[in-house]
């Protein structure tokens, strides 16, 4: 075989300039080819670099095996994806316990390029009943384990089998002009769950999706959610906490000047009943537009689906310092405010300020156990905890 037509049959990864100090590395890949084995190389190299780089995926449709993306790498490192990448339909074709695309223990690392992770869960998973498609063997989209000042911006996850985004531990983190897509009633799709890490950001973004838009796990501290349109979906979700014995608190979330469109739940809190102990505190929403959503403001420490749960005892989780500020529009249910305590450790230091959320067009309704919100300014509906 000659260079040319090796050149042809293969992927090919060359440098296409060195400018200044820093290298960009193009993934040249071959339409239908798994892109995988060249983005591999390309990382090691740029990875191995001592200036930053930047790894390109030009545009184009290709499919990708699984990847994972590792450091520590020797200065900042960009990857540039152009392209739309396909993960393969079938589960079968993916180890079961690993993710599609792992990026971990990297410190500024930037994902950028206004490309799709496309995860086909639409061809094989959604609607399927086969057993061995049980969600805890599908893969997540993108997984993001302990990355420093890192930045993902301009791209989107499509149809994720399971979990779009999975992050997990590290510090400082940005999502921008991030964009989710999957249908209204895809399983357990969560758009981005966040767990065990400190100083995270969601900004300017569009997650639509079967699940949570954003949910948040234990040990994470210091989110700002602000400028996010959410919907269809689950809402944005603190927890659910509880279930497992060992959990760190979840504190300092702000989550402002956002859009919930058509979703389940607007902001929530959940916890679960008969639980082991934990904390949420500093909890804080400001400026959200609620648009035909079923509940739009939820603390529910009983949150137990499919009745996995036994509701005898109380949660253990102590919710304190939750705010809520300018919450407005129409709740698609009768109860727009819902906020079920635990009868064990009654919230404190909720407060309410102004809100105004109607049911078509007229009153809607406040649940309250276990919590005596302090109220400031004006609520529509009235809020009365006895
Ligand atoms: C969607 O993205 C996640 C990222 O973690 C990946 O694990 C998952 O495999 C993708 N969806 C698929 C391939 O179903
Ligand atoms: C967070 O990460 C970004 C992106 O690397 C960086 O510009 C910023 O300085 C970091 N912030 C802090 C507080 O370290
Ligand atoms: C609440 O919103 C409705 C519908 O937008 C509006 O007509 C009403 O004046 C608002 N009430 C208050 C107290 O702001």
């Amino acid at each position: 075989m000659n260079t040319i037509s090796y050149c042809a049959f293969t992927f090919l990864l060359f440098l296409l300039a060195h400018f200044g100090e820093s290298a960009n590395i193009n993934v040249a890949a071959k339409a239908d080819a798994n892109v995988a084995p060249a983005l591999l190389k390309a990382w090691k190299e740029a990875c191995a670099a001592t200036t930053p780089s930047t790894v390109v995926i030009p545009k184009g449709t290709y499919p990708m095996t699984q990847v994972l993306l590792a450091g520590p790498c020797k200065a900042p490192i960009e990857l540039k994806i152009e392209a739309t990448l396909k993960a393969p339909p079938n589960p079968k074709d993916m180890e079961g316990k690993k993710e599609w695309l792992t990026i971990q223990y990297i410190d500024h690392f930037t994902l950028s390029g206004g490309g799709t992770l496309d995860g086909q869960g639409n061809v094989h998973v959604y609607g399927v009943k086969d057993t061995s498609f049980k969600s805890n063997k599908l893969p997540n989209n993108l997984s993001l384990n302990f990355l420093t000042n890192s930045v993902i911006r301009d791209i989107t996850t499509l149809n994720s089998k399971l979990f779009h985004v999975n992050v997990l531990g590290g510090k400082n983190l940005t999502f921008d002009h991030f964009t989710i897509k999957a249908p209204g009633d895809s399983p357990n799709t969560d758009g981005i769950h966040i767990a065990k890490i400190i100083g995270v950001t969601v900004k300017d973004s569009v997650i639509g999706t079967g699940d949570d838009c954003i949910s948040m796990g234990d040990g994470l501290e210091n989110l700002k959610v602000t400028g996010v349109t959410c919907g269809p979906g689950h809402g944005i979700s603190v927890g659910s906490l509880g279930k497992t014995p060992g959990e760190q608190p979840v504190k300092g979330i702000f989550v402002s000047d956002s859009k919930f469109i058509g979703t389940d739940n607007g902001v929530r809190i959940k916890t679960w009943p008969n639980s082991h102990p934990g904390i949420i505190t500093d909890i804080h929403f400001e400026n959200i537009d609620m648009k035909d959503v079923k509940n739009p403001i939820v603390i529910d420490q009983e949150y137990c689906p499919n009745n996995e749960c036994s509701k005898q005892k109380p949660s253990l989780v102590k919710i304190s310092k939750v705010s809520y500020k300018n919450i407005k529009g129409t709740s698609a249910t009768e109860t727009a405010v819902f906020l079920t305590c635990s009868s064990g450790v009654p919230c404190d230091g909720v407060e309410i300020g102004d809100i105004n959320l109607t049911f078509k067009g007229g009153a809607a309704k406040t649940v309250c156990k276990n919590v005596k919100p302090k109220l400031t300014g004006k609520q529509v509906p009235p809020v009365v905890c006895k």
